[in-house]
């Protein structure tokens, strides 16, 4: 098909049938009818007349979140805008406002921040992908999530072109979730995220490992750098580095039982993690430890399979197809349901 664009497009052209195998992590691959970089503001008005032409389409970041099942049959917009300022908060100034486009590469974010001895992204370091999708699911990791420090972001509404801006409430954080995967699904192209940081850093340590790395580095006094550096440390004993196998980190999401079915599963299961839910009655049990007591954990089938060090992880170990990898998530979510009778909800976007 031949697509016609107004002249503004002249030095910005987007590639027909490209390639998007080195445009996610789990490295599948497939392409796509038509891929569209977007590295600044101007590419944005392209890009709504492009939209008209192709109404199906999916905005990538890192592609850290994401099985392609398929070629993609539409537009792939890449989101690669930049830019990286700080302010004092208005309102405090021992805060600092900082604000980073969504093209940016999220750990580089956390590396910024940490440099400048501003606390709350620590806890976050090496969370893979950009800035812009980090509020999509509302990243976390050890012990904080991005609501936590966020302030409010920047959208654009890809049908009016308008410009909006989301505070806090707006976008109803949840655990891997806002509103950008419900009502607002597809509909904006988070274009920066504001964060509030703090000046004088309180440091996060609750969640155990933390601690323990940080005893095992004989530090007694840590600071934000510290902090980093063993959740640093942390992630790259136990997760798969998708440049050497590809993955998409935790696929599903930790479920939340009510507490009458976890205490049953309690009497079969004396060693069962639980931890507190969303609600008083909820319990989160870890997604895990289901996939390694139920024997998938470092099993290959095929291509695929429950990572060796970490069951939650799926891995291509070369030649995957996305279908393939699918398959096998899903027979792991009916044995889990068989077994526990919990149902697993992919955190991945299945496309
Ligand atoms: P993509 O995968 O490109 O996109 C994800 C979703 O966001 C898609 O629906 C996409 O359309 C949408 N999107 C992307 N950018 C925009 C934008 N600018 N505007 C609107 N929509 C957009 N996640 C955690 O929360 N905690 C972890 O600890 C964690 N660890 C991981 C470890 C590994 C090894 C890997 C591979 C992944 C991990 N993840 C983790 C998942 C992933 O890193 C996060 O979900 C990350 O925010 C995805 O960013 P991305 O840019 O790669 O998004
Ligand atoms: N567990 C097992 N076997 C396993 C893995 C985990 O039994 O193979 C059990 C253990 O009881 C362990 C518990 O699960 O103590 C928790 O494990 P871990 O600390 O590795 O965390 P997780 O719950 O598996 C979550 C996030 C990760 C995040 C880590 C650290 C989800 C879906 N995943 O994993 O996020 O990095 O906590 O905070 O909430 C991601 O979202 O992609 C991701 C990697």
């Amino acid at each position: 098909m031949i697509t016609i664009v107004s002249a503004v497009l002249t030095s910005k052209l987007p590639s027909h049938n490209a390639s998007l195998a080195g445009l996610h992590t789990f490295g599948i691959d497939c392409k796509a009818s038509l891929l569209f970089t977007v590295k600044q503001q101007d590419d944005l008005q392209v890009l709504q007349e492009l939209l008209r032409q192709y109404p199906t389409f999916l905005i990538l970041g890192g592609g850290s979140n994401i099985l392609f099942t398929k070629d993609y049959p539409g537009l792939i917009v890449l989101n690669r805008i930049k830019g990286i300022s700080a302010q004092p908060d208005p309102d405090n100034d021992r805060f600092v406002l900082l604000t980073a486009a969504g093209g940016e590469v999220w750990h580089d974010v956390v590396l910024y921040a940490v440099q400048k001895g501003w606390g709350g992204l620590e806890n976050l370091s090496l969370i893979p992908g950009t800035v812009g999708a980090a509020p999509i699911q509302n990243i976390g990791a050890y012990g904080v999530e991005l609501k936590d420090v966020f302030h409010h972001l920047e959208a654009l509404d890809l049908e009016t072109g308008e410009l909006h801006t989301f505070d806090k409430a707006n976008c109803m954080f949840g655990y891997r979730n806002s509103i950008f995967k419900h009502e607002l699904a597809g509909k904006y192209l988070i274009t920066s995220v504001t964060l509030r940081l703090d000046t004088r850093p309180e440091l996060r340590l609750s969640y155990g490992a933390i601690q323990d790395t940080l005893d095992a580095m004989g530090i007694t006094e840590p600071n934000i750098a510290d902090v980093s550096q063993a959740v640093i440390s942390i992630r790259q004993s136990k997760l798969p580095d998708p440049a050497e196998l590809g993955n998409a980190g935790s696929f599903f999401k930790n479920p939340e039982i009510s507490r009458k079915h976890y205490e049953q599963l309690q009497m079969e299961y004396p060693d069962i993690p639980g931890y507190p839910g969303s609600a008083a009655d909820l319990v989160k049990v870890p997604a895990g430890w289901l996939i390694e007591t139920c024997g998938w954990k470092g099993r290959r089938t095929g291509n695929t399979g429950a990572h060796s060090k970490q069951a939650l992880v799926l891995v291509n170990y070369g030649n995957a197809t996305g279908i393939e990898i699918w398959e096998h998530a899903q027979r792991i979510m009916r044995n889990i349901k068989e077994r526990f009778e919990i149902s697993l909800t992919p955190e991945v976007n299945v496309i």
